[in-house]
């Protein structure tokens, strides 16, 4: 498929590459190019084949320096409000894709870009990554979707502090308040991200599908709620021909041969 701001690639089987790539705004996000993420997600979900979708920034100096300045410098109230939501549907519909979806962070993550990295499942990074929330700098506040995921990933105290002063944080400090998962080379990144899909995708998919939607529907449930819909997804997962393979091979001493089925 032809995009103008992004590329959509299979690596291997099983495994999406989403790459933003307007590389003369360090990959900053304007409207279409929020259009073609969509799209792209919509391209991922219609894929039964789909288990990982990596997502990461062309060049090396930025995953994505965030919402596009140049555009939003004249709005209106009604524009801002719409781009926003703009933004956050696009996020909405990669959180929501029923497999793992990784950020490979390459370089500035900011603004809208550090969003972008917090819609996805998790981080990893470069140890050249940049996170932070610049835009109160900018006189607005984080706009798609930063004052509320932030904060569910570190908590509100240090989320603020973040989302207040627009301080820029590196990978390793990302990583030790949990932004990110793990910090890699530069030049592992990519690989490092493939290692990871490789091994996902050779997991039951159903159980791996019902493992995230237990994590993401159950987070916004009382405890009781969330353990009983883990019990449901957990029967569910016993009606595949994968649950008994896998077991199946467990007890056989033998690696387990997944079908999706
Ligand atoms: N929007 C539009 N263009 C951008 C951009 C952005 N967010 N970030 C960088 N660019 C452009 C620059 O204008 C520049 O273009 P020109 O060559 O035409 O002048 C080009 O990308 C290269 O950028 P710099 O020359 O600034 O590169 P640098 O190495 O000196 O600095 C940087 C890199 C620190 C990332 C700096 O570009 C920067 O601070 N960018 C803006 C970061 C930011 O504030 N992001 C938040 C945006 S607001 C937002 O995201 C709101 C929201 O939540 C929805």
């Amino acid at each position: 498929m032809a995009f103008q701001n992004i590329l959509l690639e299979q690596p291997e089987p099983g495994i999406y590459l989403l790459t933003i790539s307007r590389p003369k705004a360090l990959n900053a996000l304007n409207s279409a190019t929020l259009d073609e993420i969509a799209v792209a997600t919509d391209v991922v979900a219609e894929d039964p084949g789909a288990r990982v979708l990596l997502v990461t920034g062309a060049g090396e100096k930025a995953f994505v320096a965030g919402a596009d300045i140049t555009e939003m410098q004249n709005f209106t109230p009604g524009q801002g409000e719409a781009f926003s939501a703009h933004g956050s549907r696009a996020f909405a519909k990669l959180e929501a894709l029923p497999l793992p979806v990784i950020a490979l962070v390459n370089g500035y993550a900011l603004g809208g870009g550090c969003e972008l990295a917090l819609a996805c499942d998790w981080i990893i990074a470069s140890e050249r990554a940049v996170f932070g929330q610049p835009e109160v700098n900018l006189g607005v506040c984080a706009g798609f979707g930063g004052t509320q995921r932030l904060p569910r990933r570190i908590g509100p105290a240090r989320a603020l502090e973040l989302l207040c002063t627009g301080r820029q944080i590196n990978a390793e400090e990302a990583a030790a308040i949990g932004v990110a998962n793990r910090v890699v080379p530069a030049a592992g990144l990519r690989q490092t991200g493939l290692d990871m899909a490789r091994v996902i995708a050779g997991m039951g998919p159903a159980a791996v599908r019902y493992t995230k939607e237990a994590v993401r529907r159950g987070a916004e449930l009382g405890l009781a709620a969330a353990l009983a819909l883990e019990s449901q997804y957990f029967g569910r997962c016993c009606a595949t021909q994968d649950q008994k393979e896998g077991m199946k091979a467990f007890v056989e001493k033998r690696p387990p041969r997944f079908t999706g089925r």
